[in-house]
């Protein structure tokens, strides 16, 4: 069974059960109507970025009832957007991404008509990129908002530990990785803050592969999920070098979550950090700036390609009329200049607009933002463009639940052997697919 008429399944037990409406009583008074909106944004960074959507919503007249699941990455949001579906309970909007749209809208939850009129009003098809467009799109109807675009293939850089380690630059290969990590450890410092969870292992996993493989070895194992990519010579030797890389990791990292393994390299505890740029809004938080107090560069051998990360939110069917209203105004402050710019400043992403991407100074975005623009913009064109396995761009949850698995396993099997676990790759992804 492939892993839509799975969910499907599960969920339309869902359709027999009645569509959720808050209850009125929930309502303030002079409130146009309520939403309740389930994301992961719960970082001290990530909350500021959503407290600017929530803040114009309120403005705007309706009642914002905070989803917020914890958990970076989202799968314990996901877990618990699918339980509220399968009770018959699903919020008005929900953070999901990629090809889990499309998943999700099969299964009749999502509301193809409710976005219709604010996307031509708003002439979403002239402000997003196909590619983008078509991934929110179910049948050539919008059903969810996207947000921003993340760049997931970084390495975070605090300069000053650097320089106290004795490094001049930042690394441009694994080998002079390995030299700085060398360096950091023995002046004390944690070389590589991480967090052992398997997304962010996934996330390390991805960034190495992009590093050995190249764009177009990543694209035939993680995106096509070709068997012989998955299961030969360079998926060996990046699972090779991702069991070094592994030995720079923070040793008090696991289980540890993403934005206090930031925190000790913007404490100055450890020297770096690979992690997509929502981590930039730990350092914005935190009040550092860009290209002054941390630097943030392309993964080693990954600067002509460009992972992508897009966050969006769906819209479920609701039967109250004013849920449905503040859905519709959700979707219009989302894709609107002003938010477009505030939102990413403060999440670390940038607009998903076209016309803002090429227009970056205008709206005061940092040195990492204005890399990251100029970077999606030429990699669109040379193909250096790549969505995300481990943010859940490539493939369905299914699939990548079958990356995070042998992955996080490989990492922390200390008898681990590269060979067998990328045999074991392609046996997972091939039953999860
Ligand atoms: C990503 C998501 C980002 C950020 C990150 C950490 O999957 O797209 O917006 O929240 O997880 O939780």
């Amino acid at each position: 069974m492939n892993a839509i008429s799975r969910l499907a399944t599960v969920i339309s037990l869902a359709s027999l059960l009645p569509v959720s409406a808050f209850p009125v009583s929930a309502l303030a008074a002079d409130s146009k109507g309520s939403v309740e909106v389930v994301h992961w944004w719960t970082s001290g960074g990530e909350k500021a970025a959503v407290d600017v959507l929530k803040a114009q919503v309120e403005k705007d007249g309706f009642t914002w009832k905070d989803g917020a699941v914890a958990g970076g990455g989202g799968a314990t949001a996901m877990t618990v957007l699918k339980s509220r579906a399968v009770a018959g309970n699903p919020p008005g909007v929900a953070q999901i991404k990629g090809p889990d749209i499309q998943e999700w809208a099969s299964t009749g939850l999502l509301d193809t008509d409710a976005l219709k009129d604010v996307a031509k009003a708003e002439k979403w098809d002239s402000l997003l990129d196909k590619k983008v467009s078509d991934t929110v799109k179910f049948e050539g109807n919008y059903v969810a908002v996207p947000v921003n675009i993340h760049r997931v293939n970084w390495l975070w850089i605090n300069p000053e530990v650097f320089k106290k380690a004795g490094i001049e630059k930042a690394p441009t290969t694994l080998q002079e990785f390995y030299a700085a990590g060398d360096k950091l450890k023995a002046a004390g410092f944690i070389a590589l803050a991480h967090g052992g969870q398997p997304w962010q292992d996934s996330t390390v996993f991805e960034a190495v592969v992009l590093s050995v493989m190249g764009v177009d070895g990543y694209k035939k194992a993680l995106v096509d999920l070709d068997n012989a990519a998955l299961t030969g010579p360079e998926m060996v030797k990046s699972l090779t070098e991702l069991k070094k890389v592994a030995t720079y990791m923070d040793v008090d990292g696991k289980g540890q979550d993403w934005n206090l393994e930031a925190a000790k390299v913007i404490n100055g505890k450890a020297g770096m950090q690979i992690m997509g740029d929502w981590a930039k809004s730990e350092w914005t938080a935190a009040k550092k700036v860009a290209g002054k107090d941390y630097e943030c560069v392309a993964f080693p051998g990954t600067d002509k390609a460009f992972t992508y990360n897009i966050d969006s939110l769906a819209v479920f069917k609701q039967k109250d009329k004013g849920t449905a209203a503040a859905q519709q105004d959700i979707a219009k402050v989302v894709l609107g200049e002003n938010f477009q710019k505030v939102f990413s400043i403060n999440k670390g992403s940038i607009p998903v607009r076209i016309d803002m991407l090429s227009d970056m100074d205008k709206y005061g975005f940092d040195s990492c933002a204005q890399t990251a623009a100029k970077d999606f913009l030429a990699d669109a064109k040379s193909g250096g463009l790549q969505p995300s396995m481990a943010h859940n761009m490539a493939t369905t949850l299914a699939v990548q639940g079958a990356f995070f698995d042998v992955v996080t396993n490989y990492i922390n099997d200390p008898k681990a052997d590269p060979a067998t676990a990328a045999k074991q790759l392609g046996t997972a992804v091939k039953s999860a697919k």
